[in-house]
């Protein structure tokens, strides 16, 4: 839950674009059918939306048309949503529970959740590169660039790589937020970026703002997703508590403690506040920036 920040408007239609893009709608035969089943289960139906809220807001920033952020925001979930397909497999975080259901391994099999993951992901591509995307080829390209860059060895899968690595490792604090920045903030950042990029009113020094923003954004919604493992329980959380504590995952909270890991992350939403107070228009960014610090879940 979107708490008092929520944007059901915004939620709405990108649930309607999400169902509307693995629509089963070819009739294929009950074999052929349980892929796009398992895509189905893993991204409709439950998620805070974090990301494609974040596109809208920030295309706010650039006049950028609502049909087009919702395409770009809905892509970037998809992404997020293979994420986690593949992030709860046994060979990675093993877990049962993801938006308070089973996970995708659990309800169908590794193999399906390994194809669901990978079939998403290429939906994204698919998707971004259609005509789809009302915007000029130039500014598509740089998007697809900018969220295959925030997804990769780069970004995302890298940063991944780092986690299974760097478990029950001690790091310092330049290795921790590296592997942070990569795992989550990198497609975090992209979000806002590709909403900003996709509007007409462009400006570099307000591209550069965002920059940061995305950063510290991204940075911050890891540091509270370690401090929620610690602090909530599973019913809240939809997803195993206390996991990360158990396993020794290489957190914020376990590397610098809980009070430490809060005092980052104050610090991170504090500079966010004082760049966006700087910008015209970013009312709907500095809401999803007291979200992201306040969730609960
Ligand atoms: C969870 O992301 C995984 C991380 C990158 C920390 P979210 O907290 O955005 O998960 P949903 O989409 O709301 O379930
Ligand atoms: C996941 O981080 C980051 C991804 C890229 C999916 P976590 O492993 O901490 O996410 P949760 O806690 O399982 O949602
Ligand atoms: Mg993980
Ligand atoms: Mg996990
Ligand atoms: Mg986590």
């Amino acid at each position: 839950m979107l708490s008092n920040y929520s944007n059901p408007e915004i939620i709405s239609l990108v649930e309607k674009k999400l169902d509307n893009l693995l629509s089963n709608d070819n009739n294929i035969a009950a074999r052929d059918a349980l892929l796009i089943e398992a895509m189905r289960y893993s991204t409709l139906d439950g998620g805070k939306r974090i990301r494609p809220l974040l596109t809208v807001a920030a295309g706010s920033l650039s006049s950028s048309s609502i049909d087009n952020l919702i395409t770009i925001g809905s892509v970037i979930e998809l992404i997020h949503c293979y994420s986690l397909i593949h992030d709860d497999l046994p060979a990675m975080d093993n877990d049962d529970l993801r938006r308070g259901r089973l996970t995708c391994h659990k309800k169908y099999n590794e193999a399906i959740a390994i194809l669901a993951g990978d079939a998403i992901q290429t939906e994204a591509f698919r998707v971004i590169s259609s005509d789809k995307l009302n915007i000029s080829a130039n500014t598509k390209l740089k998007i697809i660039n900018l969220i295959a860059t925030s997804a990769g060895h780069n970004g995302m899968v890298g940063g991944q790589a780092l986690d299974l690595i760097n478990t029950g490792e001690t790091l310092s604090l330049v290795e921790l937020q590296n592997m942070h920045s990569k795992k989550t903030g990198a497609l975090i950042k992209a979000a806002i970026l590709c909403g900003y990029l996709c509007g007409d009113n462009y400006h570099d020094d307000i591209f550069t703002k965002l920059n940061t923003v995305g950063d510290n954004l991204g940075l911050l919604f890891q540091i509270a997703d370690d401090i929620l493992d610690f602090t909530s329980d599973t019913l809240t959380l939809g997803k195993t508590a206390k996991k990360d504590f158990v396993y020794n995952k290489a957190t914020y909270v376990n590397i610098l403690g809980i009070e430490e890991a809060q005092n980052m992350a104050q610090k991170l939403y504090e500079q966010t506040l004082i760049i966006l107070e700087s910008l015209s228009n970013s009312k709907q960014l500095v809401d999803l920036t007291h979200f992201i610090y306040e969730r609960s879940s």
